[in-house]
């Protein structure tokens, strides 16, 4: 408890951790529930809220430090190419004991550069891409640190059951798809 307010008060401090994103992921939902029942405001449409899979990614203790595993997700159709990754320092949505357990998906934003051989130990990021040198701070929710893109990597939402990490939800949507879950 300590470690979050320190992240949320501290230099840091720009960091969404992940249950302040899913607080307010379901803020938005309820606000926007409440308001499709306002007559005049909308045609009484049902909101719909998206489902994704949950999926077995990995393990803890089978993850090194620094040593990328890929996977797919949400499915195993185009784009899909994720990478799971123990940064070895706290990060945004980070799970596990240092927080430091991230995953995301590894086709660039800008045009759909591969980007699943381009982590940087060092940095911490992910590119450059190959193709117009985009680079993601993978420590910060994978946003744009260098380059022709201008969204951030989508994060695959985490979570820690045991010794097994769980793929369980995204944010921000995969390039080339209308829908993550198009397929
Ligand atoms: S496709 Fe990656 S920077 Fe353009």
């Amino acid at each position: 408890m300590r470690q979050e307010n320190d992240r949320q008060t501290g230099p840091d401090r720009c960091l969404v951790s992940r249950r302040g994103f899913l607080l307010s992921s379901a803020a938005a939902l309820a606000t926007m529930t409440v308001l499709l029942r306002v007559p005049g405001l909308a045609q009484a449409q049902p909101a719909r809220l998206v489902r994704y899979p949950r999926k077995k990614i990995g393990t803890l203790s089978g993850l090194a430090v620094d040593q990328p595993v890929a996977f797919a997700y949400p499915d195993d159709g185009a784009h899909a190419q994720s990478l799971l990754v123990r940064l070895g320092v706290p990060a945004g949505g980070g799970i596990g004991p240092q927080q430091d357990v991230v995953a995301f998906n590894s086709v660039c934003t800008h045009q759909g550069g591969p980007l699943g051989a381009s982590y940087k130990p060092a940095t911490k990021t992910l590119g450059a891409c190959v193709f117009h040198l985009s680079t993601f701070d993978l420590t910060r929710h994978g946003i744009l640190v260098s380059g022709q893109a201008y969204q951030s990597l989508p994060q695959v939402l985490l979570e820690l059951h045991g010794d097994d990490i769980h793929a369980v939800g995204m944010m921000g949507l995969i390039f080339g798809r209308h829908d993550n879950l198009q397929s």
